[in-house]
């Protein structure tokens, strides 16, 4: 019998552990079906988690499949759901729906130079875009990752730098707004450091995820310095309820970010963008 997809698999909280101020890593092992129907997914693809008797909101898959078993979640507290996981612990139980959305074309990036800009939380479903390119280094060209946040206790991955900083032909950057004591990196907002870094725009595809006003601004500078719409990859946030293309929630002009999306290109939403600030 086909699984219903409005029903989630049971997964178990094998890893819990702060990532930054208000923001938790979650490792999720699939049970009772859910490991066949994670069994494989994309960069950039998310999934609905429950906190039982809190309700279930849509998260990024911040891992990808090849890096071993589990589903790694950061999750910022925000309200009732987001809150209710952070309640949680190791060996707790949550439930999970998915994968959900388009992710990213990874093998259409083959070949080209990759600009990722993260903004807070918004590096989440970045994160296993750099995993699967270091991963697979010698099938892409220079990869710049342009990270920022409004302080530098919000920046997640920072365990993960030193790795990045590492691998061949990668650069990190990193800016905050407001910086504390200990900070040396750029202060300023992501566009300035965009603009200061300059990547190359020839051959290049530029993958932007962030709060909304940080997509807007930076895509529109990304334009201005050159990069092709064809090749400015957002992924988005909307709010959802089924996450299955049904319900209409998170309709963005004709197109659901659910399923057409998260990942869209400027060709298909630049118009748009406005109306998601
Ligand atoms: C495809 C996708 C991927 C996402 N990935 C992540 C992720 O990796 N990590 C993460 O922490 N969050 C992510 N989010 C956002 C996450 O789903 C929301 O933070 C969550 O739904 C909040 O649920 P809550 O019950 O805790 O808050 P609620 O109680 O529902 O809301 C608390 C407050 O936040 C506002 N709010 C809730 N959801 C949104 C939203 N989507 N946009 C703007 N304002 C909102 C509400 O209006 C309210 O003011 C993602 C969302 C989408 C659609
Ligand atoms: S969340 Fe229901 S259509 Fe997208």
């Amino acid at each position: 019998m086909n699984h219903n997809p409005m029903k989630p698999y049971l997964g178990k909280l094998v890893e819990v552990r702060d990532l930054a101020t208000e923001i938790k890593l979650f490792r999720v092992e699939m049970s009772n079906g859910g490991s066949e129907a994670f069994r494989t997914f994309q960069p950039g693809q998310f999934a609905f988690i429950s906190s039982f008797g809190q309700g279930e909101a849509p998260f990024g898959i911040a891992n990808i499949a090849e890096r071993g078993p589990g589903l790694d979640f950061a999750v910022a507290r925000l309200g009732s759901v987001t809150s209710g996981l952070h309640e949680l612990g190791e060996g707790d139980t949550v439930g999970v729906r998915g994968p959900l959305g388009n992710g990213f074309p990874m093998d259409k990036f083959k070949g080209k130079n990759l600009v990722v800009l993260g903004g807070g939380i918004g590096g989440a479903p970045l994160r296993p875009v750099i995993q699967h390119v270091l991963d697979h280094r010698s099938d892409y060209g220079a990869l710049t990752i342009i990270w920022a946040a409004r302080r530098p206790d919000l920046l997640v991955f920072t365990e993960e730098y030193d790795e990045w900083r590492a691998a061949p032909d990668t650069s990190l950057h990193l800016t905050v707004d407001t910086p504390d004591e200990k900070w040396d990196h750029n202060v300023g907002l992501i566009t300035q450091l965009l603009e200061k870094v300059a990547p190359a725009t020839e051959n290049a595809v530029t993958i932007t995820c962030g709060p909304p006003v940080m997509i807007f601004h930076t895509t529109r500078l990304l334009e201005k310095m050159g990069f092709l719409p064809a090749w400015n990859y957002v992924t988005l946030e909307a709010r959802m309820h089924c996450g299955l293309g049904k319900c209409g929630r998170c309709n963005l002009g004709e197109k659901y970010v659910c399923v057409d999306g998260p990942v869209f290109n400027m060709v298909e939403v630049g118009s748009l963008l406005e109306t998601f600030l």
